[in-house]
């Protein structure tokens, strides 16, 4: 691992947007501000969930200086103020083009209409003049369809280079397609060793879709008590539980979001990138899937049972 290069986090080492560049208007999308590397997204990103106050500056900060250029925002995380201070330090160095820069738009603001406002202030706290992808955060029964609208209207008007949902299941991905509208460039899914979906997981390489996999780790469940099959590569390979999840994720073409406060964990997430598991230990871990979500109320089948007590403002 020590001969790990962090260039491979560059956004030229990325995966390719299949992205058909078309919003409702007949606008290009993808331009951002014309000088970014087109339709490129970096193979690991950097989280910021639960990450708060002046820790949240200071990690995104490491994070590119350690060669993250992916960094996976959200509205409903309260700490985008945080991560822009972050950002707009590190653009001292790295040019904005070189980072690639996700939020998403969170329920309260589809249900009440007021996803431009969303990414006003999504842009305003992250000091951005566009995002790279923007997220519909959680399909909202009733109003998914024309939040991603919204969203296709923004690419022509710079705000967003690309548009991405995140919990959008395969029945969510068509109504995208039924009502004519192009596919989303990225599908943000829980994905760890106890829970991968593997329909929706499927119907996003045959249609193109970038996956990204939010808690990897499963939210740091799959570090705690280790599978034997996950010890077993790990000791095989002198490497980490961590490495051999975010490993596995990265060879089945899957983009892992880890989040870590501790800068050795950081480093040696990204030095997962470097490390190669057969054919037989990539089967192994996909024989782990107990399709446990983390909370299992709170997922993308009975999303709308429990939506209510997610509903959450920032300002
Ligand atoms: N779209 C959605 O609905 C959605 C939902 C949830 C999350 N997300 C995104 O996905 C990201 C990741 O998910 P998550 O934050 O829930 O959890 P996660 O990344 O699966 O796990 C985070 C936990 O793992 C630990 N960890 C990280 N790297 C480690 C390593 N190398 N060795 C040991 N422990 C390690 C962290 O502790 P340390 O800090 O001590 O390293 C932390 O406790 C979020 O930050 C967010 O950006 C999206």
């Amino acid at each position: 691992m020590n001969d790990f290069d962090p260039s491979v986090m560059d956004i030229d080492h990325g995966y390719t947007l299949n992205w058909s560049g078309k919003s409702p208007s007949g606008g290009e999308a993808g331009a951002g501000d014309g000088s970014a590397p087109a339709f490129k997204i970096p193979r690991i990103a950097y989280g910021t969930f639960e990450l708060s106050g002046e820790e949240a500056e200071t990690c995104v900060i490491s994070a590119v200086e350690m060669g993250y250029r992916l960094i996976d925002c959200a509205r409903f995380y309260g700490n985008e103020k945080q991560v822009g201070k972050a950002l707009a330090e590190v653009q001292t160095s790295v040019p904005r083009e070189q980072l690639f820069v996700q939020s998403k738009v969170w329920n309260d603001r589809q249900i009440d209409g007021t996803v431009r406002g969303s990414l006003e202030e999504t842009l305003r706290d992250l000091q951005l003049d566009y995002l790279d992808i923007f997220i519909v955060h959680w399909p909202v029964e009733g109003h998914y369809l024309d939040t991603y609208e919204q969203i296709l209207g923004f690419i022509d008007e710079g705000l967003v280079r690309f548009a991405g949902v995140s919990n959008f299941q395969v029945g969510h991905l068509q109504s995208l397609v039924d009502r004519g509208y192009p596919l989303p460039a990225i599908d943000q899914m829980e994905h760890h060793p106890r829970m991968q979906d593997n329909d929706t997981l499927g119907f996003c390489r045959e249609n193109g879709i970038v996956y990204e996999a939010w808690s990897p780790l499963g939210r740091g469940g799959s570090l705690s008590s280790v599978d034997p099959v996950i010890a077993q590569i790990s000791n095989d390979h002198g490497i980490t539980p961590a490495q051999t999840i975010l490993a596995w994720q990265e060879a089945e073409g899957i983009i892992p979001l880890p989040r870590s406060k501790n800068p050795e964990h950081m480093l040696a997430n990204a030095a997962s990138l470097a490390v190669e598991l057969s054919s037989d230990e990539m089967a192994k871990m996909e024989s782990l899937n107990r399709h446990e979500y983390l909370e299992p109320a709170v997922q993308p089948s009975n999303f709308g049972d429990v939506l209510n007590g997610l509903s959450s403002h920032f300002d």
